[in-house]
């Protein structure tokens, strides 16, 4: 594995295989002793965190997942900082922060960014690996492989996410945690998709295309009450008015694409609700205490998945399995 820029360098084996490291890193990371051993795994490798669009999930799981396999971080937050704006290009700037690290992690308003950037680094003589943190309203591929982990695992005692039934609510025109989540699907059996949204966020038709194509059934709704009974899970998101041309978000009324106390007597006893957070008003706080709500375990869930797949890139996951049969 070399750089993660979309979901197209996953399959099932590999999906799975990232599953299992993750629960190892966990597991391994629980004792004092095998936290340490972790921090020996990468210890002489630095990382740089560029993100240029806000952050606090991604950024913070990113730096911490470094940290877990002893990976030193520097970051550059805001492009106002950094010499892009005495005119720099991005690809010179990029260009210099793999003379320092050896792995970039970055965050971009723009979709096509982390393309450039991976592209870029093919061509030079010391490339580093480049990791898409979120590309404009376009791409997400490390929440998409979180969100794999979190749905395997409330799965674990029902065959996994094969067969499920799986909703996305929200903005699912420009959000692209689901976008990301939407293409992995086709890695796992008799999957169904319901895409409950307001007309005017409806998922995009480049996704539909391609659900079509693979053969992975999906429906369309505004219905949520109608449907919730149907569903295994449900994935709620957030409206990106960051992205509004003309407002549009304060024209949707949103309340039927909310979850809360009355929506949780409709939901199956064993569903599982998800959301990549922030979130906003989508999903009401009293959501929380219900033990189908996984948005927590979720985020915490990133950071041992980002170590899993850094650990891959680095090549050290072996170790990290002789590490937990030790432990064992
Ligand atoms: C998501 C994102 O940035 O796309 N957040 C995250 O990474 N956890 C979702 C969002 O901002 O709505």
């Amino acid at each position: 594995m070399f750089h993660v820029v979309d979901t197209t360098i996953f399959d099932r084996p590999l999906l799975d295989d990232l599953c299992e490291l993750t629960t190892l890193v966990r597991t391994v990371a629980k004792a004092p002793e095998g936290a340490r051993q972790l921090q020996q795994l990468a210890s002489t490798k630095r990382a740089m965190l560029y993100f240029t669009q806000p952050s606090t999930r991604t950024f913070l799981s990113m730096n911490n997942a470094c940290h877990v396999l002893g990976i030193r971080t520097s970051e550059i937050r805001n492009a106002s900082v950094s010499s892009e704006v005495k005119g720099e290009t991005f690809e010179d700037s990029i260009r210099t922060f793999s003379s320092y690290v050896d792995l970039i992690v970055m965050r971009t308003p723009d979709p096509g960014y982390a393309a450039r950037a991976a592209e870029l680094m093919d061509s030079i003589p010391r490339p580093v690996p480049i990791v898409n943190a979120g590309s404009g309203s376009d791409k997400h591929p490390t929440q998409a492989l979180l969100d794999i982990y979190t749905l395997e695992r409330s799965f674990e005692g029902s065959g996994g996410i094969d067969g499920k039934t799986i909703g996305m609510m929200g903005d699912l025109k420009r959000g692209r945690t689901v976008r990301s989540l939407s293409r992995l699907m086709r890695h796992y059996e008799g999957v169904k998709l319901v895409f409950i949204a307001p007309d005017t966020f409806e998922m995009e038709p480049d996704i539909k295309a391609f659900l079509n194509e693979r053969g992975i059934p999906f429906t369309e709704t505004g219905r949520l009450h109608e449907i919730l009974p149907t569903l295994d899970a449900i994935y709620v998101t957030r409206i990106q008015s960051e992205h509004d041309v003309d407002n549009e978000s304060s024209r949707v009324d949103l309340a039927p694409f909310t979850i809360g106390t009355h929506e949780l007597g409709l939901l199956k006893k064993t569903a599982a609700i998800m959301h990549p957070l922030p979130r906003g008003p989508e999903i009401a706080v009293e959501v929380d205490e219900d033990s189908r709500a996984m948005y927590w375990r979720q985020e915490r869930n990133g950071m041992w998945m980002r170590a899993a797949l850094i650990a891959k890139i680095f090549d050290v996951d072996q170790q990290i399995r002789e590490l937990a049969s030790h432990s064992s």
